[in-house]
């Protein structure tokens, strides 16, 4: 328990560092993987570079530590970064070393500011907010272990198919590689893949969402390779596509991630996608049409165009299956004469034919897409318990629309 001089330090602390959050969370993270460049094979290096990780991290932090009396109200956030952290093999013992530095770079950045008494209610407060992500992370462990074909952290998977599904996304077909059985899974869920590429120093890590359904004898992931022309090219995706042929193996982790559908569920579902934000999407559809066929669905997908549209065969022969289903297309850029439902952005218009009483809306897509998104959605009088979304890259560094 802290006491109560401890609470009113934080809370009356947390403005000032939220005003120097990202600067002090950067300084923290040089700081710390200089100390600790082993840190290097769990970190994602892109992300780091675009300063993503620092500004979730301090986001994060800082919401936490504004409700350090009542940390049980930030337990679905945790849940959420939790899931990340199991997928990647984050363990108790790393935590202090986060909070070790956390608290050094808190004090190079802050100098005077930054008194004995200030440094001392923040060591308390991070390992009482340390202590709700070990216990959580602890017994998604064991969880991840214990369940019918799990194992622990990571194992080697061989690629038994790749199949392009369009001109920038391939899909993996894994097998684990000691042949055994495969744990099930929710849909919407991801994995963690670890990869040594030659050239780079240390392990990467990324996620990709499975994109079929639970209770075959293969996970599939379906990979965007990132190239666009004004960023740096996605190390981990490009390698996937370039290096990684039928019968190479890649490292796993068990399934993780709490944006997930319950497909026992009768309600009608609206599934909402934007580019590769279509594939937990497209494990979801394929649960439904396995398990729950008669459910209502409505699948409302925007693609740039028809080159770069995945799963468009899939999809359609999915749609025969679900005697309630349609689907709605929209090309934001066709190229040629293409045959979408609509050319041009998602509008508040469109998704209002798709509102149904009681459903369930499931959001993926690139950032600006989601916002859009949740907010006409929100406009139209859907309610927030309703609207289920899961942002790619770190989650909590974008303001919760
Ligand atoms: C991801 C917060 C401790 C390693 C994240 C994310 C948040 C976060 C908000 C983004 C979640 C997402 O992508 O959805 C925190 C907080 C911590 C903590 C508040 C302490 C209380 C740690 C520790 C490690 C760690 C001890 C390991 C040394 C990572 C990694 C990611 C991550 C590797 C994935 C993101 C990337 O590489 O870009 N964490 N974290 N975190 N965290 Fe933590």
């Amino acid at each position: 328990m802290l006491s109560e001089r401890t609470i009113e330090i934080i809370k009356s602390t947390v403005p000032v560092l939220a005003k120097q959050g990202t600067e002090i969370t950067s300084h923290f993270y040089k700081r710390m993987l200089s100390n600790h460049p082993e840190l290097l094979n769990i970190f994602n290096h892109t992300n780091q570079q675009k300063g993503r990780q620092q500004t979730a991290l301090a986001t994060t932090l800082y919401a936490a530590a504004e409700r350090i009396d009542q940390l049980e109200t930030i337990l679905p956030a945790v849940k959420q970064i939790a899931h990340k952290h199991r997928s990647l093999g984050v363990k108790k013992e790393h935590y202090p070393i986060v909070g070790e530095n956390l608290l050094a770079a808190m004090k190079e950045v802050l100098g005077d500011l930054a008194t004995d008494e200030i440094i001392s209610a923040w060591e308390e407060a991070y390992n009482e907010i340390a202590n709700v992500f070990i216990e959580l992370e602890q017994r998604m462990y064991a969880d991840a272990e214990n369940m019918e074909g799990g194992w622990k952290d990571f194992k080697p998977f061989v690629v038994v198919d790749k199949v392009k599904e369009s001109s920038v996304i391939t899909s993996f077909y894994l097998k684990p590689k000691d042949n055994a059985v495969l744990p099930s899974f929710l849909p919407g869920q991801y994995v963690t893949v670890k990869v040594k590429i030659d050239g780079h120093q240390y392990l990467l890590n990324r996620q990709y969402s499975l994109s079929d359904a639970p209770g075959k004898e293969y996970f599939r992931i379906s990979v965007k390779r990132e190239a666009e022309p004004d960023q740096p090219k996605g190390v981990v995706s490009n390698y996937l596509h370039d290096d990684v042929q039928i019968g190479d193996e890649l490292n796993i982790s068990v399934p993780a991630g709490d944006f997930t559908l319950d497909v026992t569920q009768n309600s009608p579902v609206v599934f909402i996608s934007g580019g590769v934000g279509v594939t937990p999407i497209m494990s979801m559809l394929n649960t439904i049409a396995k398990e729950n066929p008669s459910r209502p669905v409505r699948f409302v997908h925007s693609a740039k165009n028809e080159d770069v549209h995945a799963f468009r065969l899939e999809v359609k022969e999915l749609m025969n299956r679900l005697p309630n289903g349609t689907s709605f297309i929209c090309y934001t850029e066709p190229s040629r004469q293409e045959s979408a439902n609509h050319t041009g952005y998602m509008t508040k218009d469109i998704l209002k034919q798709f509102l149904s009483e009681n459903a369930d809306y499931f959001i993926c897509g690139p950032v600006p897409f989601m916002k859009a998104v949740i907010n006409y959605l929100k406009e139209l009088g859907v309610a927030s318990e309703n609207i289920h979304y899961e942002f790619f890259g770190p989650a909590l560094q974008i303001a919760q629309p």
